[in-house]
């Protein structure tokens, strides 16, 4: 077995790791080493759209060029590929529509939360075109859910939530190509109905209607839930807090909340703080309810809820013998806990009625029952506190302190400190003035096939030397918490330019510094730096795609990625991937997306201005960008 050191940065998780192996568990980690990668499904060749399959075809043009219906290795790949970013893309619509229904519920009076971003309210109604005159706050709320709702219905014209959101400009381009989304359901539904055998067979094709699902992932998917979830439970601002498995507290019974809808995460933070008497019945100090994943950002970010790990580690909360429970919705969540969890006294709770772990205990959470289930949750993991084994406990106690809750409102506010009638000229001037080179957003998760946090650390560090702005999201802005790089410490990793910046923004708002990593929140909150960007770009009367800017997903492990990583691609951004895609057995698809070969007659960085950057190394991936970067200000007149 390799030693624990290669396989994650984190001690804490290196400890565990030891602690697992030491009581015969394997997680997975040790999974991703026994299970060897099938060489056709790694490149996208294989087919199972019908039953005269699987086929596949081999590569070097030796054996079978052709499926049995005759789809050659191009329209296999790009259909998968399709495939791939259709179930992103319904992950996050199903996400953006629960949070839309649960409004609903509300303003009806049948779910127990009150709309407390009302700022955010007026100003996403407004954006809609409906007037807040005469309405009060659940009145509003009802209308701004209906308009979403009609993003899952309606049979004619544009996403409301593409109108609300897109820059003109990129709008403009995606009309011409007839690409624009008219309901999510709707395209999601066309997208399973073109990939099915004896439909859409032609690969430039499929990558359009690709385009078109990374637009509804965009649009009805990022953005409709950031902006929702703001409405419902407030606009993030900066916030203090801790992160690794030293969160979690031997004298506390331990809570943590995984998944990704705050519906549930919330009301679990909100029955914790209710029911601490209960947990000193049963000798315990307080109820510490700790994040995993995207349910942790939203915690973190509007409760400054601490973080003990990240996506690729989700089993090792549960190794420190000291988790009375893990409450689960949907999304990035391995089956593999229950398999763990049953090795000690820690319950996997359940939540959605589509998506249960067989062995795990059930408990529906629905807007309606919120507080009722939130409460039974709560108290399930108390009464798992005295089952603990005292002799199986062992915490790791490092923890590192982080900033996040950087919302692009957060941001503007801590720029207006600077200059308060026109908050984005300061960092306009600096990105003018070469102090800053360009932003990189760092977004997706940690993946047990890599080393875990060592290429989002290390890219950003690259990227943060040269002077490259650096905001994340999801699990990989949980990499850059661990390591210093969501504090202010951080900034000695920074170049002079930036560092300078960094610093005088920071000193204006009464901190040594920003961090040198700004976290702008879970993976939806994608949706924040499209927002930032349209920002900049319309503040300086530019398209998104002339903007010295990229993304970069250096560990990611999970389609949405790719759905993510459609929709900056479409807006004009490049977008960096650090893992395997499974296109690559398609040389239309690779020159399609990467923009490699030159003259190739169509491919994405020639139709919207971005395209994909494939490349596993993370101090070259940095160097690719830095140079996309540069050729960007270099179009734009800028040294
Ligand atoms: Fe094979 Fe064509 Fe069926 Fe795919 S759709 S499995 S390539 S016959
Ligand atoms: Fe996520």
């Amino acid at each position: 077995l390799p030693d624990v050191k290669d396989l994650s940065m984190d001690s804490g998780v290196q400890q565990m790791l030891e602690k697992a192996r030491a009581e015969g568990i394997e997680t997975a980690f040790d999974r991703a080493i026994k299970m060897s990668q099938c060489g056709f499904g790694a490149t996208g060749v294989c087919c199972k759209h019908c039953l005269e399959g699987p086929c596949r075809i081999a590569p070097n043009g030796k054996g079978a060029q052709a499926g049995v219906c005759g789809a050659g290795v191009d329209t296999i790949v790009a259909r998968n590929f399709l495939g791939n970013v259709t179930e992103g893309t319904a992950s996050h619509a199903e996400h953006a529509r629960e949070v839309a229904h649960a409004i609903l519920e509300v303003v009806a009076g049948k779910a127990p939360y009150t709309i407390q971003g009302v700022e955010k309210l007026k100003a996403v109604a407004s954006g809609l075109g409906l007037s807040s005159e005469g309405k009060d706050t659940n009145q509003l709320a009802k209308e701004v859910a209906d308009k979403a709702m009609e993003d899952f219905q309606k049979q004619h014209g544009t996403l409301n939530w593409l109108e609300l959101r897109a820059q003109d400009k990129s709008k403009e381009t995606w009309e011409k190509l007839g690409l624009l989304p008219v309901n999510a359901h709707l395209e999601i539904a066309k997208s399973l109905a073109r990939q099915v055998m004896g439909g859409d067979a032609d690969p430039a094709n499929l990558l359009l209607g690709a385009v078109t699902m990374g637009l509804v992932d965009g649009f009805a998917g990022l953005h409709m839930s950031t902006d929702l979830q703001d409405i419902l439970f407030g606009t993030p601002t900066a916030v203090k807090s801790q992160y690794r498995l030293g969160v979690i507290k031997e004298d506390m019974v331990n809570l943590s909340v995984h998944g990704h809808i705050p519906l549930l995460s919330e009301k679990v933070v909100e029955w914790a703080g209710k029911l601490t008497d209960k947990a000193k019945e049963v000798g315990a100090t307080g109820i510490n309810v700790v994040g995993v994943c995207c349910s942790g950002n939203e915690v973190l970010m509007r409760r400054g809820v601490p973080v003990a790990t990240n996506y690729a580690s989700q089993e090792l909360p549960i190794v420190t013998g000291a988790l009375e429970a893990m409450v689960v919705d949907i999304q990035c969540i391995m089956p593999g806990i229950q398999t763990v969890a049953s090795c000690y006294h820690t319950e996997i709770i359940t939540t959605l009625a589509y998506s249960k772990i067989a062995g795990a205990t059930h408990v529906e959470f629905t807007a309606e029952r919120a507080d009722e289930a939130a409460k039974e949750i709560v108290l399930r993991a108390i009464a798992n506190f005295p089952k603990r084994d005292p002799r199986k406990v062992n915490i790791p106690n490092e923890v590192t302190e982080a900033y996040a809750g950087f919302s692009v409102e957060q941001i503007v506010e801590a720029l207006r400190a600077v200059n308060p009638e026109e908050p984005l000229k300061p960092l306009v001037d600096a990105i003018a003035g070469g102090q800053i080179l360009g932003a990189v957003a760092i977004v997706g998760c940690t993946n047990p096939r890599k080393k875990q946090d060592h290429d989002n650390v290390a890219l950003v560090k690259e990227l943060i030397k040269n002077n490259v702005l650096v905001v994340a999201t999801g699990c990989s802005a949980h990499s850059l918490g661990k390591f210093g790089l969501l504090s202010p410490e951080g900034l000695q990793y920074c170049g002079e330019g930036l560092r300078n910046v960094l610093t005088a923004v920071g000193q204006a708002n009464g901190l040594p510094g920003l961090p040198p990593a700004l976290h702008m929140g879970s993976c939806v909150d994608n949706s924040r730096v499209a927002d930032l960007l349209v920002a900049l770009a319309n503040y300086l009367g530019v398209a998104v795609k002339d903007l010295p800017a990229a993304g970069s997903c250096p560990e990611t492990h999970h389609p949405k990625a790719l759905s993510i990583g459609t929709y900056f691609i479409a807006c004009g951004v490049d977008v960096h991937v650090g893992v395997n895609p499974q296109a690559t057995g398609s040389p239309l698809v690779v020159n399609v997306l990467t923009a490699d070969k030159e003259n190739f007659p169509v491919t994405t960085d020639g139709l919207f201005g971005g395209k994909l950057i494939y490349e596993e190394d993370p101090v070259k991936a940095a160097g690719l960008l830095i140079e996309r970067i540069k050729q960007k200000r270099k179009a734009l007149g800028l040294n």
